[in-house]
């Protein structure tokens, strides 16, 4: 184990908030009624039914509301604290790492808690569970929408170009709880290890990231980040006083 504590970014996905209650998308429970997410997580989906879609996001708040963060949220805002170039990329839209306490968090993937006006773009912050009126609409009287990249959509640059930043200069990427399948999310961890970062995987099962990562370990998030990170910590302590 390397103990540099220094340039570390860890990128999350579903998998770290499985244990908070949450489903994972490729996952039996990711379904809702019999529609996958790539059948209501686009925008032609959108314009066929915004309300179907609505009540689909109004359904994963209504879950998301009553998970709390779990043990490997907790964890990344230790790490947060203790390591001064730290950057958390996450692909999940559920907010539970702010809820845990992170403070600078690079959502690719946008947040179930805003929403955009489909034809003024302005983003607002709503918490409101359930949500008052379906589909939600503006003050200009257009439909607001989720504002959440959807399949076929481009992520928001500014944030991918930040990612790409940090895992460009990174000395470990912590990769927790994604498939590693949906790009360009995905080639994060090839990236950095092109760069010669050192690539932790934390997973419950191998995935395409496994074949290229100098270390997966196997088990559910909220026990094997924390356990980690404890001897991560103790170790680059007794670095620290030889
Ligand atoms: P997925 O549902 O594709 O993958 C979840 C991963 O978490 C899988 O590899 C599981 O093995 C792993 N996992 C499950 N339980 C775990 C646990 N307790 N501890 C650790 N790992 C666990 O979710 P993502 O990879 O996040 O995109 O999916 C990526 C993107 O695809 C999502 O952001 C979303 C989705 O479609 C958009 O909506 C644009």
């Amino acid at each position: 184990m390397g103990t540099n504590l220094d340039k570390v970014v860890v990128l999350t996905g579903a998998g770290i908030s499985a244990e908070s209650g949450v489903p994972t998308f490729r996952g039996e429970a990711g379904l809702w009624r019999t529609y996958r997410p790539e059948d209501l997580a686009t925008p032609s989906a959108f314009r066929r039914d915004p309300a179907l879609v609505w009540e689909w996001y109004n359904w994963r708040r209504e879950l998301v509301a009553r998970c709390e963060p779990n043990a490997a949220h907790r964890t990344l805002v230790e790490m947060e604290r203790h390591i001064e170039d730290f950057v958390l990329i996450t692909q999940n839209v559920d907010g539970l790492h702010q809820r845990a306490g992170s403070r600078r968090v690079l959502e690719l993937h946008g947040s179930l808690w805003r929403m955009r006006c489909t034809v003024e773009d302005r983003v607002v912050e709503d918490h409101q569970v359930p949500l008052p009126s379906i589909p939600p609409r503006c003050p200009c009287g257009a439909l607001m929408r989720p504002d959440v990249v959807w399949f076929g959509e481009s992520l928001p640059s500014e944030v991918l170009s930040a990612a790409h930043d940090a895992v460009r200069r990174c000395r470990l990427l912590l990769v927790v709880g994604t498939s590693g399948v949906v790009y360009p999310a995905a080639a994060l961890p090839q990236l950095a290890h092109h760069a010669g970062a050192r690539v932790v995987e934390f997973n419950v099962e191998r995935t395409p990231i496994s074949a290229y990562a100098d270390e997966v370990i196997l088990g559910p998030a909220a026990v094997a980040l924390p356990r980690w990170w404890a001897a991560f910590i103790s170790a680059a302590k007794s670095l620290t006083a030889t």
